[in-house]
Formats: C-alpha cells, sequence, structure tokens
C-alpha cells in the first residue's frame, strides 16, 4: 500500500509548522524523517494519523484520494501511529489497552483469549511483553511495544514511529530493530523518526530531511553519510568531538553513603550505594536502565526517600529532606521523565522556566512579583537556549518535544546551582542541540560546577565525564577515570561482571 503526501501545509499560532511537504512511504520499506527540534516531523506524521488537519495538500493511499478526519478513521485506512509521549491507560492490563477502542464490547471477549491473542501477535514480531501485566509496573520500553501491538492489533499496513528509540536502552534497540526489520519483511511501510545518527545509518532505506517546516531532500540510505545529512538537517557542519580541558577538581559536593532505597514497586532499588562528587567534576554513571538510575536521582533531589545511609551535600546532612530544600542547596534536576516531573505542561513557556526562581530576588520582593524582570529573564533564556516557541505564553504542551527539553536544560541550568542530576539530558534533542548541551555541561564544569550525569549512551559518558561509575542492581560496581575506561570493559560491569582491579587504579 503506497502512501503519499503532497504539499502539505499545516499553521499553528505564530508557526508554519509544514510548509508544502511532499512525503511518501511504500510498503515494506523504512523510511526515516530526520529534522532539528521543531522542524515539522511530529505534525507531519500527525496530519498523516488523522490527529491534525492540514491547512492544505492531499493525502493518497494505494493511488486513491483520501481524507482523513480522525485517528480512527486514519487506522481504518491503514495508518497507525505511536505518538513521541504515549498515551497507555495505567490501570488497564497490556491486552486490554492492545484491544482498546476496538468496536467489540470489552465484557464480551473472554480475557482469557484476548490475552492468548495479543501474546500471538506479539511472539510473531518479537514483542515481548506479559499481557496480564498492568501498564504502570512495566517500563517505558515494554510499554512501547504495547503501544505498536496496539496497532499491529488494528491491522494497520502503514506504521509511524515517533522517537521510539529515545526512551530504549542500547540493548532494547537492537532488539526493536530486529522487530521493525521482521515488519518490514512482512509488507508493513514503517516511518522512523530518530536523532541518533548510527541508529538512522544503520536501519533506514530511505531518508527525507526537513528544516523549518519544508522538505529539504529524499535520499536513499545508501547513497549518503551521516555528515551531510548532519549538513543538510542543520545547515552547518557540526562538531563530533567535544573540547574538554584537564582541571583539578575542588571539595567534595556530593556524598552518598551507603543509601538504600525503594522502588516504585517497592522492591530494593539502591542497595547500600556509595558514591562521592567534587566540585568541577562529571561524574557518569553507566548502566544498564533499570538498575536503579531513576532512584538514585530521585533520592539526591529529595523526590524519594531513603531507607538507610546518608545523602551530604557540601558537607550538611541533607537525607530525606524534601526538594525544595534541596533546590536551595544548590541541587538541579534534569529529570528523565520530561512531561510529568519536568515540566506542567498546562502552564505557559513563562510559567515553567521560572518554576524554580520566582520565589526568589529579584523576581519577587516579600509577597510581590516583579512580573518585569521575570519577563526579561525568561525571554533571555529562550534566546540563549535556542528555544522555539510562538511567545512566551504559550502552553508548554504545544512545544515540540525538544523544545520542552531545552526549556528544562535552560531553567536548571541558570538556576545557579552547585550540584546538577542530570537524566538523559540530550535524549530527544537534536544534533545541533546535543553538541550545545555537551558544551553548556562542560562549561558548568569549568566553572566549578559539580555534575552527576546519568546516561545509557556510553559514548555520550565516556567523552563527557571527568570519571566514571557503572551501577549493576543499586550498587556500584567499579569505578574509574573515564580517560582510562575501555568501552568494552565497562559494557562487561554494566552486565553486572566485577573487573579485579579498575582501570583506573592500574599503573
Ligand atoms: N498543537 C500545536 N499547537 C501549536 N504549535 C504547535 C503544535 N504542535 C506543534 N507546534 C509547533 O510546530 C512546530 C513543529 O513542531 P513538531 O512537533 O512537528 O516538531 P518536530 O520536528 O517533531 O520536533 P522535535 O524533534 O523536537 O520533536 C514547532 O514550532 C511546534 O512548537
Ligand atoms: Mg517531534
Amino acid at each position: 500500500m503506497l502512501v503519499r503526501m503532497e504539499g502539505i501545509v499545516k499553521r499553528f499560532p505564530g508557526v508554519l509548522a509544514n510548509d508544502g511537504v511532499d512525503f511518501d512511504i511504500r510498503p515494506g520499506e523504512i523510511h526515516t524523517l530526520l529534522g532539528e527540534n521543531g522542524a515539522g516531523k511530529s505534525t507531519l506524521m500527525s496530519v498523516l494519523a488523522g490527529a491534525y488537519h492540514p491547512d492544505a495538500g492531499s493525502i493518497f493511499i494505494g493511488g486513491k484520494k483520501v481524507v482523513i478526519h480522525s485517528p480512527r478513521d486514519a487506522i481504518r485506512a491503514g495508518v497507525g501511529m505511536v505518538h513521541q509521549h504515549f498515551m497507555l491507560v495505567s490501570s488497564y492490563t497490556v491486552a486490554e489497552n492492545a484491544t482498546l477502542g476496538l468496536n467489540k464490547p470489552r465484557f464480551l471477549i473472554r480475557s482469557r483469549s484476548l490475552e492468548k491473542d495479543v501474546a500471538e501477535k506479539a511472539q510473531t514480531y518479537g514483542l515481548q511483553v506479559d499481557p496480564s501485566a498492568k501498564i504502570w509496573q512495566l517500563s517505558v520500553g515494554e510499554q512501547q511495544r504495547v503501544e505498536i501491538l496496539k496497532m499491529l492489533y488494528r491491522g494497520v499496513k502503514i506504521l509511524i514511529l515517533d522517537e521510539p528509540t529515545a526512551v530504549l536502552t542500547p540493548q532494547e534497540v537492537d532488539e526493536f530493530f530486529v522487530t521493525l526489520r521482521r515488519m518490514a519483511a512482512a509488507g508493513q511501510g514503517i516511518v522512523f523518526i530518530s536523532h541518533k545518527m548510527d541508529e538512522v545509518m544503520r536501519i533506514s532505506d530511505r531518508i527525507t530531511v526537513m528544516r523549518k517546516g519544508k522538505k529539504i531532500a529524499t535520499v536513499a540510505a545508501k547513497e549518503t553519510t551521516a555528515r551531510d545529512l548532519a549538513i543538510m538537517m542543520v545547515g552547518r557542519e557540526v562538531l563530533f568531538q567535544l573540547d574538554k580541558a584537564d582541571k583539578p577538581t575542588g571539595q567534595e559536593v556530593l556524598s552518598l553513603q551507603g543509601i538504600w532505597s525503594l522502588s516504585d514497586k517497592r522492591l530494593p532499588a539502591l542497595r547500600g550505594l556509595s558514591l562521592s562528587l567534587r566540585a568541577g567534576e562529571i561524574l557518569g554513571i553507566a548502566g544498564v536502565a533499570g538498575n536503579g538510575q531513576r532512584e538514585l536521582a530521585e533520592t539526591i533531589t529529595g523526590l524519594r526517600p531513603v531507607t538507610k545511609g546518608r545523602i551530604l551535600v557540601n558537607q550538611k546532612d541533607m537525607t530525606n529532606k524534601k526538594p525544595l530544600e534541596m533546590i536551595e542547596r544548590g541541587v538541579a534536576h534534569v529529570p528523565e521523565d520530561r512531561k510529568g516531573t519536568g515540566t506542567i505542561p498546562n502552564l505557559a513557556v513563562l510559567d515553567n522556566l521560572m518554576l524554580k526562581c520566582y520565589r526568589y530576588p529579584p523576581f519577587s520582593s516579600g509577597p510581590f512579583l516583579n512580573l518585569r524582570q521575570i519577563r526579561s529573564h525568561a525571554g533571555q533564556l529562550v534566546k540563549r537556549f535556542h528555544i522555539t516557541t510562538p511567545s512566551l505564553e504559550t502552553e508548554t504542551k504545544l512545544l515540540s518535544g525538544g523544545n520542552v527539553q531545552r526549556l528544562i536544560l535552560a531553567r536548571e541550568i541558570a538556576t545557579a546551582s552547585e550540584l546538577m542530576v542530570a537524566v538523559h539530558p540530550t535524549r530527544g534533542l537534536d544534533i545541533g542541540a546535543t553538541e550545545s548541551v555537551h558544551q553548556m555541561l562542560i562549561e558548568q564544569r569549568n566553572n566549578g560546577g559539580a555534575i552527576l550525569l546519568i546516561s545509557e549512551d556510553l559514548d555520550e559518558i565516556l567523552s563527557l565525564a571527568d570519571r566514571v561509575a557503572v551501577i549493576y542492581e543499586g550498587q556500584i560496581t567499579g569505578q574509574m577515570a573515564a580517560k582510562d575506561a575501555k568501552i568494552e570493559d565497562v559494557g562487561l560491569m554494566m552486565a553486572g561482571k566485577t573487573m579485579e582491579a579498575s582501570p583506573g587504579e592500574t599503573t
């Protein structure tokens, strides 16, 4: 089933998100959409999937012109989309979610046979997930499989995946790509959106590059290079190399002494973890997702209680202090969950930018807010961090994914902090923005900031961090200087193997 979009125009108040875009998808191909944050990728695909009506342009499916009024319409026409931020019902089971909204009354379908059905579909494509599990019990990667299952269950022929790998670990990405290939081999057309160049080069058959709402080009993956794509996307050369000078570190800013903490499922997530971080240092935490990273970030920022052990920030005992007390002690947090913990989606960009500092001078004096100061500060942040937004009053949920991420970074970096806990700080950012976030983090470190960098991207950790600590099942299983770290050794430690002597200690 060939799908063709012609001359698609989509405007939002103050933004021309799609400016006469042509795009087509062939059966059995993996077609990647590439472009900077805010280029219009999600919008274009939302038009195809029936979430938005285009202001102009046409859509042809199998040679016939169609008008798609709703996501349900799109699915009936064979087009399904898994959004950048998924929309599952968390109190339902996997099987219930997969079949949700189908025109069969739920009480008539026996849940056993439903679960069996869903399990079979899962098996065919290698989408391993327990059909009777409730959504809230699943990891993000598993939730994503459910979203995909939901679409396959509806028999879609074109599957649109908006940044599916942004939430996956490297191992999960490998498995996911096997699934993608299987689906393509079965004749599905797949639209894949990603900012990760190596992934794009690895999985795509064709690549379409967008910039500022316009289509720049469609090329065969075999006939292009990452460098050419980057230039098409950004309009200039992009540095893939970081410039980081050696610097002596200062006093200890963070000391974790044998901390224990429980996961959401009330299981031990941190098990006597100890760490030390100094001023002017970036400590990278490497590990496979689900080994306590999230709990680690949340205990340090006051969002999750520790059940045993102590947390010292600048020699002061801050164990089990509230988030606000942590902020006042100079702890910044770039959280994993941008939409939930990171921002309040219904508030304006201005409010989200000022969330942490409006209480303090110069932005308030006593009970009064200084609105002029607030507006001018927020305006500067928008400029400095290249946040694309029609205005400061725009609701944050209307920004593109990458721009929400920039907003959080702007706020957290601007709030003069001595300690920053950054969880996947470049996830979802385009290559230009990734480059500038890396530079900002290094600048912060050079100015004496201490940064705890939690990332699954080993290349990112090894190039940014001064020191690397490996987390495994809630404990630190090895530490070394980043410049001595070998990627294979770190990989083995991430899988639970302890090294005889860590490379940092050998001479
Ligand atoms: N519902 C909406 N209302 C108003 N503006 C919107 C809406 N959706 C998107 N926009 C704007 O349209 C532009 C394109 O956004 P889109 O989400 O398509 O970008 P994107 O290429 O997917 O970026 P990212 O890589 O950051 O996800 C952005 O400037 C965004 O702020
Ligand atoms: Mg997007």
